[in-house]
C-alpha cells in the first residue's frame, strides 16, 4: 500500500486519506489472495508527518474534534487486530499521528536516513496524541520512556528507536550491492519490508519484540501500583515545575495515560478522545499552533530571490555576537571572513567558532573531518583581505554611530559595488547609519539574539532607501543560517528592542517600590515569561539596558519612563553588569546552580525608593502593568507601519523576547484577554503614572469594537 497525497509535498493524515484508508484496508482483509501487507510512502523524506492540523482547526466544537479523534482510535484498533500481518515501512518524518498508525502495525522497518526520525510533537502544539498513542506506547515502551517521548515531543533518531522498541528493524539507506545515489530508491526500502511480510506471514519471522535485560527488569518494576503510583507523581510535579500550570496538554497526557493503565482500554481511550477535544478548544492550544503557523510563514522569503547569491560574507567584530553569526554561517557552507581590530579580540573569537562546531562532533551531528573542512571556509583577519569579493557584510562593531560611520566608510572603500553592508544595532536607527554611505540602498539592519547559535529569531530592519533586492538577500542569508525572520521598518529600537525597553522601565520601577528581585522574577515567571523580569537585564547586560533606556528615553520621551534609568547606570558605574560580570540583581558564581539577590542592588534600590501606590501593586496589577506596557508598545508599532503584521508582531515578541508562548505573542493576547479589559486595567494605572499606561489608537479601537481580531 502506498501512501501519496497528491495535494501536498508531504502525506498528512486527513479525512479524505483515513476514507481511502478504510477502502484499502477492507480490500485487504476481504481478498484472500492477501496473506500480508506493507504500508510505505512514495514520498521521498516523509512517512506520514502527522494529522492535518487544518482539519483540526476546521472544527468548531470539542465534540466534533473528540469524533475526529474516535474515528482515528477505530481505525487503528482495526488495524491492530488485523489477522494478517501490517508492516510499516518508514523513511523519513514519521511523527503524530502518522506515528501513531505505524505503531498500530504488527511491524515497524525504518532506514538508517538523516530523514528518519519518529515522534510524538502534539504537546508542542498544546494537544496530546489523540489516535491510541496515549494508550499504546506505554505498553510498548514501559512508562518511563513513553512520558519522555510525548512530554517532550521531542524527535527520536532511527538508532534510539530500535533501542526503545519503537521499530523491529533498520535498514541501511544504501542497499547492498547499489553503487551510485540513483540507486537509492524507495523500492529498495520496499522489496526488504515485503520479504518481512511474507516471513512474518509464513512465520518464520516472529513479531514478538526481544525485550533486553533491562526492559524486562523495568517490566516488572512496573507492574507494582506503588512504583506507578510513585512515577505519576513524580512526572506530573516535573510538568508542574517546568510549565508554572500554564500548559494542559502535559497534564491530559497523564491523565489519560494514567487511566489507561489503571482503569483499562474502554476508559484510556475515551479519556484520550474526550481530552484530545477539550484541548484543540483551549486557547494555549490556539496560541501554539498559530505559533506553529508564523514560524512557518516566518521562514519564507516575501521579498522575491535576489539577484545575486551571498557567496562570500565578511563579518566585522569578533566579539560575542560577530563569532556567532560566523558560526551560524560557515556553517551553512558559505565562505565567512571574520575580522576584528586585535589579535586577542580575533583569537577569542575564532576560539568561539571552533568551540561550537566541536560541540556538535562532540554531540555526534558531524564528524571532526566535516569539522575541519567547514572551518576552513572561516578566514580569521585583522585587515580588509578578501573584502574586494564579499557580497555582504555584518558588523557588529560598538553600539556608537560615529564608529558605525568611519567602518561604514572603510568598507565602503573595499567593497565591490554590489555588496550589501549590514549593521547588527540593537537600538541606533539604521537611517542613521545609512546617512554616511554612498548607496543606501544597499544597508540594511540586521538584528540577531544572543546566542545566536541557539536564538532562532532575526530581525531584518528596512529603511526607506533599503532596495527590495538587498531586503531578499539578508532574507536569503538569514534563512540559510537557519532563522525564523521578521522584516521590519525603521525606528529607535525597531520592533522588539522598543517593546522590551518599556517593560524594563516598568521593572525597574517595580523594585524601586520594594519588590524583591526573587518575587518579581516570581511573578513574571508565573504569568508564562520564561525568565523573570528581574533576571532578564542581568541577561541582557545590565549596561546594554542602561543604554537603551537612555537612547529610547530620548526618542519617546516621558513615555519611555517609569523606573529611574540613575538606578541601571549606578550598577554599571559599580560594576554591575549583570551575568557577564558576576553581579547584576543577582550574584552569579560558577559551577552554583541558584543564585543570590545582590545585596548591594538593595542598597542601591533603598536610595530611589518609590512608595508603593496600594491600588496598582497588587501582584496581579504588577504582572500586568508589565505586560501592559509591552503589548501596548507592540501594538504601537503595527499602528505606526513598524511592523508589517501582527504574525510578525507575535513571533518577534516569542522567539526575540520570550514572550510567553502559551499566550502566542502579545498580538493574540490582546484577542484572547480582550482588548476592552486590557484598555480597562491600562486606564487604572493610567490615572497612577500617567502617559506610560496610555492605550494606543488602535488598542482603543480593538477595544471598542469586540468584533475586531488581530487574527482571524
Ligand atoms: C529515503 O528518503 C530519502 C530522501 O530523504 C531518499 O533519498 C532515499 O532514496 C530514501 N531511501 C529509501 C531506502 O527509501
Ligand atoms: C517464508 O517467507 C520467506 C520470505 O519470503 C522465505 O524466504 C521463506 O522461504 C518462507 N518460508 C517458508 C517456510 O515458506
Ligand atoms: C566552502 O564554501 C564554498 C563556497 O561557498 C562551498 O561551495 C563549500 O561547500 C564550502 N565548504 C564546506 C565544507 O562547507
Ligand atoms: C549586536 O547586537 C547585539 C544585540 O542587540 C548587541 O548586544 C551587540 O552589542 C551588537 N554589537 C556587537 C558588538 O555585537
Ligand atoms: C466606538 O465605535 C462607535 C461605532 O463604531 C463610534 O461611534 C464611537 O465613536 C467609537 N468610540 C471610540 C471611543 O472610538
Amino acid at each position: 500500500i502506498r501512501i501519496n497525497d497528491p495535494n501536498s509535498k508531504v502525506n498528512t493524515l486527513s479525512v479524505q486519506m483515513q476514507n481511502e484508508m478504510t477502502e484499502v484496508m477492507n480490500e485487504v482483509w476481504a481478498n484472500e489472495a492477501v496473506q500480508s501487507a506493507v504500508v510505505i510512502s512514495s514520498k521521498p523524506g516523509s512517512f506520514i508527518a502527522g494529522a492535518d492540523i487544518n482539519m483540526i482547526q476546521a472544527c468548531s466544537t470539542a465534540e466534533d474534534v473528540t469524533k475526529l479523534s474516535q474515528t482515528g482510535q477505530q481505525m487503528f484498533e482495526r488495524i491492530e487486530r488485523s489477522p494478517k500481518p501490517i508492516v510499516a515501512a518508514i523513511n523519513g518524518s514519521c511523527l503524530g499521528g502518522g506515528l501513531e498508525f505505524a505503531i498500530a502495525c504488527q511491524y515497524r522497518i525504518a532506514t538508517k536516513s538523516k530523514k528518519t526520525v519518529l515522534g510524538t510533537p502534539e504537546v508542542m502544539l498544546g494537544l496530546l496524541p489523540g489516535a491510541g498513542g496515549t494508550q499504546r506506547l506505554p505498553k510498548m515502551l514501559g512508562l518511563p520512556s513513553a512520558f519522555d517521548m510525548m512530554l517532550t515531543g521531542r524527535n527520536i533518531r532511527p538508532d534510539k528507536a530500535k533501542k526503545m522498541g519503537l521499530v523491529h528493524q533498520l535498514v541501511d539507506p544504501l542497499g547492498p550491492g547499489l553503487k551510485s545515489p540513483e540507486e537509492r530508491t524507495m523500492e529498495y526500502l520496499e522489496e526488504i519490508a515485503v520479504d518481512y511480510a511474507r516471513g512474518i506471514a509464513n512465520k518464520s519471522i516472529s513479531i514478538q519484540q526481544n525485550k533486553n535485560m533491562m526492559q524486562r527488569i523495568q517490566d516488572y518494576v512496573m507492574s507494582f501500583e506503588f512504583v506507578r503510583n510513585k512515577i505519576y507523581k513524580t512526572v506530573h510535579d516535573k510538568v508542574m515545575k517546568q510549565s508554572k500550570g500554564l500548559y494542559p496538554a502535559p497534564l491530559k497526557i497523564i491523565e489519560c495515560v494514567k487511566t489507561g493503565v489503571e482503569e483499562g482500554p474502554i476508559a484510556g481511550y475515551l479519556a484520550e478522545s474526550l481530552n484530545f477535544g477539550q484541548l484543540a478548544q483551549s486557547p494555549e492550544s490556539a496560541a501554539l499552533i498559530g505559533l506553529y503557523h508564523g514560524q512557518v510563514a516566518c521562514k519564507k522569503n516575501r521579498f522575491g530571490t535576489p539577484a545575486r547569491p551571498v557567496k562570500t560574507l565578511a563579518i566585522l567584530g569578533a566579539g560575542l555576537m560577530g563569532a556567532g553569526i560566523a558560526q551560524v554561517t560557515v556553517d551553512k557552507g558559505v565562505r565567512t571572513i571574520l575580522k576584528d581590530t586585535t589579535v586577542e579580540g580575533l583569537a577569542r573569537g575564532e576560539q568561539q567558532v571552533f568551540k561550537g562546531l566541536n560541540d556538535k562532533t562532540k554531540k555526534k551531528s558531524i564528524t571532526s573531518f566535516e569539522r575541519d573542512s567547514i572551518l576552513s571556509n572561516l578566514s580569521g583577519q585583522l585587515d580588509y583581505k578578501g573584502f574586494e569579493n564579499a557580497d555582504m557584510v555584518i558588523e557588529a562593531v560598538f553600539e556608537d554611530i560615529n564608529i558605525k560611520h568611519v567602518v561604514l566608510k572603510e568598507v565602503e572603500a573595499v567593497i565591490p559595488p554590489h555588496c550589501i553592508f549590514a549593521s547588527n544595532t540593537s537600538a541606533l536607527p539604521i537611517k542613521e547609519i545609512a546617512a554616511a554611505s554612498k548607496r543606501p540602498d544597499k544597508v540594511v539592519g540586521m538584528h540577531y539574539f544572543s546566542p545566536v547559535d541557539k536564538m532562532q529569531l532575526l530581525e531584518i530592519i528596512t529603511t526607506d532607501k533599503t532596495s527590495k533586492d538587498t531586503t531578499a538577500s539578508a532574507v536569503a542569508v538569514g534563512l540559510k543560517q537557519g532563522k525564523v525572520i521578521i522584516v521590519v521598518g525603521d525606528g529607535p529600537g525597531f520592533y522588539t528592542t522598543r517593546c522590551l525597553a518599556p517593560m524594563l522601565a516598568e521593572a525597574v520601577r517595580v523594585l524601586q517600590e520594594g519588590v524583591d528581585p526573587k518575587k518579581l522574577d516570581g511573578l513574571t515567571t508565573s504569568f508564562g515569561f520564561p525568565v523573570g523580569a528581574a533576571t532578564l537585564p542581568d541577561e541582557v547586560g545590565i549596561d546594554v539596558a542602561a543604554h537603551v533606556a537612555e537612547d529610547l528615553g530620548k526618542a519617546f520621551g516621558s513615555r519611555f519612563g517609569g523606573g529611574n534609568v540613575e538606578v541601571l547606570r549606578t550598577m554599571v558605574d559599580m560594576g554591575f553588569k549583570g551575568r557577564k560580570s558576576g553581579k547584576g540583581c543577582y550574584i552569579y558564581q560558577p559551577g552554583r546552580k541558584g543564585k543570590d539577590v545582590n545585596p548591594d542592588v538593595g542598597d542601591i534600590l533603598e536610595k530611589f525608593k518609590i512608595t508603593p501606590n496600594p491600588a496598582v501593586s497588587s501582584d496581579s496589577d504588577v504582572q500586568y502593568r508589565l505586560v501592559s506596557r509591552f503589548v501596548n508598545e507592540a501594538v504601537l508599532c503595527l499602528q505606526e507601519g513598524i511592523l508589517n503584521s501582527p504574525l510578525e508582531g507575535d513571533i518577534g515578541a516569542v522567539f526575540g523576547l520570550g514572550f510567553p508562548p502559551c499566550l502566542g505573542g502579545p498580538f493574540r493576547f490582546v484577542d484572547t484577554f480582550g482588548a476592552d479589559k486590557l484598555v480597562d486595567k491600562m486606564r487604572r494605572f493610567e490615572e497612577v503614572y500617567g502617559n506610560q499606561f496610555t492605550p494606543c489608537q488602535l488598542l482603543l479601537d480593538h477595544a471598542n469594537d469586540s468584533s475586531r481580531k488581530f487574527h482571524k
